[in-house]
This record gives C-alpha cells, sequence and structure tokens, in this order.
C-alpha cells in the first residue's frame, strides 16, 4: 500500500481532529493538529505580552519557538518549547485571539514551512483550515467536514459538560461563528473548501461513520 497524504479542512468544531486521530491512528499514520500549532504561538504571544505590530519581534519569536507534536494515548500532546502546553491552548483567551494572530502572513509562512516539512514523506492526517488549498495541495485525499453552527456548538458543550468544564451554549455559538467568519475572510489562505476535496456534512452522521467514509475513500487512493 502506498502511504498517502491526507488533508482535513473545515469550520471550528466540525469534528475534524476527532475524525483525524481514529482514520490517523487505523492506518498507522502520523497525525498532525495544524490548529494547535496557531494555538500554541498565539498563547505564547499573550504569555510575552508581544506587540504584533512589531514585525521584527514577531519573527524573531517564530524563529525562535520550538512547537511539538508528540502522539499519546488520548490523542496528541502539544509541547511548547519543551513545555506541555495541551490543556493551556484551549483555553478561552487563546481560542478568542488564534483567528487574528493566524491571520498574519508572517505567522502563516512559517506554520506553512513546518506543516509541510512533517508531510513531506506522506502517511500522514493533517487538520486544519488551508491543508487541502495550501499546506498540501498534492494530498491524495481531501476532506471538508461542515456541520451547521448549531451542532457544531451543541457537540463542544456536550464535550465541555462530560469534561466537567464551565460552558455556555449561546457564547459557544457566538464565538465559533466569529472564528468561522475571521478564518474565512482573512485576506492569507482563508479558509476554503479545496476544488477536488470531498465535502462530508457530518450533522447526521456519527464521529465512526465520518472516519468510515473517509478510511474508505482512502483505501481507494492507496
Ligand atoms: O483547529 P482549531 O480550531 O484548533 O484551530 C484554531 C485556529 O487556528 C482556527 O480558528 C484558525 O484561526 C487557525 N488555523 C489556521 N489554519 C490552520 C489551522 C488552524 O488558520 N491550518
Amino acid at each position: 500500500n502506498k502511504k498517502i497524504s491526507i488533508a482535513i479542512d473545515g469550520p471550528a468544531a466540525a469534528g475534524k481532529s476527532t475524525v483525524a486521530k481514529i482514520v490517523a491512528g487505523k492506518l498507522g499514520y502520523v497525525y498532525v493538529d495544524t490548529g494547535a500549532m496557531y494555538r500554541a504561538i498565539t498563547y505564547k504571544i499573550l504569555k510575552m505580552k508581544i506587540d504584533i505590530k512589531e514585525e521584527s519581534l514577531l519573527r524573531q519569536l517564530l524563529s525562535e519557538t520550538n512547537i511539538e507534536l508528540k502522539p499519546a494515548t488520548n490523542g496528541q500532546i502539544i509541547l511548547l518549547d519543551g513545555k506541555d502546553v495541551t490543556n493551556e491552548i484551549r483555553e478561552a483567551e487563546v481560542t478568542n485571539t488564534v483567528s487574528s494572530i493566524a491571520a498574519l502572513g508572517i505567522v502563516r509562512e512559517e506554520m506553512v514551512l513546518r506543516q509541510q516539512q512533517m508531510g513531506q514523506d506522506g502517511g500522514i492526517v493533517m487538520d486544519g483550515r488551508d491543508i487541502g488549498t495550501h499546506v498540501l495541495p498534492h494530498a491524495e485525499l481531501k476532506i471538508f467536514l461542515l456541520a451547521s453552527v448549531e451542532i457544531r456548538a451543541q457537540r463542544r458543550h456536550l464535550e465541555n459538560v462530560q469534561k466537567g468544564f464551565p460552558s455556555d451554549l449561546v457564547k459557544l455559538k457566538e464565538e465559533i461563528a466569529l472564528r468561522d467568519k475571521q478564518d474565512t475572510e482573512r485576506e492569507i489562505s482563508p479558509l476554503r473548501k479545496a476544488e477536488n476535496a470531498v465535502e462530508i456534512d457530518t450533522s447526521n452522521l456519527s464521529i465512526d461513520e465520518v472516519a468510515d467514509e473517509i478510511l474508505a475513500l482512502a483505501m481507494e487512493r492507496m
């Protein structure tokens, strides 16, 4: 079997990472959560109170920043300069700032380069917003996951409640919609379905059904 590349894109909270993890696990592929990379750099910028208008500072920060994605039993651990920030990068402040940081050309250039290096040998499942359109334009399989903002907010809400995290459904819906708007309307590699991507509406599908559909499409391309 040929080792292919699988790109999974779509709006916030569409279940991309959950499904991508399952698919990568079943195929024995590497899973790369590119959103986690943007979140990690956002976390560092917030923590260090970097003024993003200072281009040279931002460039230097990027060149000095090490982000590692390490496989773990329940998914992936994110190391920022060697420190585990897996939970910190999911906090509200990061979530609500990440789209404005991810819109910066300097930031995207660097992250895309790193992602392309990770993906160069194939055998990879990468999820994000611009994977099929920019990061892995030659991926053998491109998926675009969709679900209404109501359904996505409800799923995220349930997830939070189950984890015992505070959660406000109305606020979640607003935040998801705003992030989608920012990601879709930004100038540099906005969120778009790649021309040759397979669209999957997950509204009425379970996680396993979505994963199985992607696995079947992957088998056809190996
Ligand atoms: O996937 P996740 O929701 O964790 O991504 C967080 C944010 O990172 C997105 O809302 C988007 O602004 C940015 N992102 C991006 N390009 C990617 C992945 C994520 O701009 N490939």
